[in-house]
């Protein structure tokens, strides 16, 4: 789409989405466009989506942030922009630190300068993975380049905006044309015939990336702030997840093969499960009509 944001009187409040063309992005966008006016910020890939304005944004240059923001007027930030791929941030530490830890520290001082709600993603990356379901308050020890990136990000963000809301989560769903999910990687193997190996000592707490919206948009209508673990309620390790994912589309499960993390090249966390209770928090206050 591209092009400038729209300048229209605000009907719906506005949410500004950093990492615009990225995974959770796209799905925050079609998932709350109805009642929210989504403006996507996108750095080298265009986003194209119906009812939805992108705008490329220069997110390290605090001047131009700032008029983008004067300019769009947003209710909501959210940052989810970021380098993602584990081993390239292994490889280059300089580009791990500068697009997670710096645009986290200049998007959250734009956010307190203008006093905008902050939401900044993190991640469950953060551990060493030698304890299961992790609380918000349990040390931080990451092992890899991309987990140090993001944990310095989370102390930048709440040095800058203290009010900020800080999501350690794990997603899956659908990607798209340029960012593919792990549940797509799957699928889509699976369905050529292909065998996946599947770690059976790496623990997650999955959770769909519709839900982390629905429940990110909860606790911000309840003004939560700091650090929050949204993921889902069941520890699994990679190989049971790729076997619910078999189960659910009707493919064949003896194409998934049992392998160990043993076997893996570089730093990675044995366990990252997350506690918590959000979802049985929220399910409580909606079910005794509390929101
Ligand atoms: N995927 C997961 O399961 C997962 C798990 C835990 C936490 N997280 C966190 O959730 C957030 C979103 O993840 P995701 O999977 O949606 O990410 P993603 O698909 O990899 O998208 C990352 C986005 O960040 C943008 N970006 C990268 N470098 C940038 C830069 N220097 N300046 C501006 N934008 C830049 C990318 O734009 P271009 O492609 O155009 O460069 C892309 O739109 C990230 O902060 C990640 O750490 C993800």
């Amino acid at each position: 789409m591209g092009g400038p944001a729209r300048t229209v009187k605000k009907s719906k409040p506005r949410l500004f989405v950093t990492g615009g063309s990225g995974f959770l992005a796209i799905n925050w966008a079609c998932a709350v466009r109805d009642s929210w006016d989504v403006i996507l910020a996108t750095h080298r890939h265009d986003v194209a989506l119906v009812g939805v304005t992108a705008v490329a944004v220069e997110l390290g240059d605090a001047r131009s942030l700032g008029k983008e923001l004067e300019r769009i007027n947003p209710d909501l930030i959210v940052h989810t922009a970021g380098l993602t791929d584990v081993d390239r941030c292994e490889a280059d530490p300089a580009a791990a630190h500068a697009a997670n830890a710096i645009l986290a520290r200049v998007v959250a001082q734009a956010a307190g300068n203008r006093s905008v709600r902050l939401v900044h993603i993190s991640t469950d990356h953060l551990f060493s993975g030698d304890r299961a379901l992790v609380s918000e308050t349990e040390p931080v020890h990451p092992l890899n380049e991309y987990a140090r990136s993001k944990w310095l990000a989370e102390q930048r963000v709440l040095d800058a905006c203290p009010d900020a809301l800080v999501v350690r989560t794990n997603f899956f769903g659908w990607g798209h044309a340029t960012r593919r999910s792990f549940s797509d990687w799957l699928l889509y193997n699976l369905r050529a015939g292909q065998t996946i190996s599947a770690f059976d000592d790496v623990y997650f707490t999955p959770v769909l990336a519709d839900q982390v919206v629905t429940w990110i948009h909860e606790l911000v209508s309840r003004d939560a702030s700091g650090v929050y673990n949204v993921c889902g309620d069941e520890r699994l390790s990679k190989y049971e997840f790729a076997l619910r994912l078999v189960a659910e589309f009707g493919l064949p499960a003896g194409l998934i093969r049992r392998a160990s993390v043993k076997d893996a090249i570089g730093p990675v966390a044995l366990d990252v499960s997350l506690l918590s209770l959000v979802g049985v928090v929220v399910a409580y206050l909606i079910a005794r009509s509390l929101f």
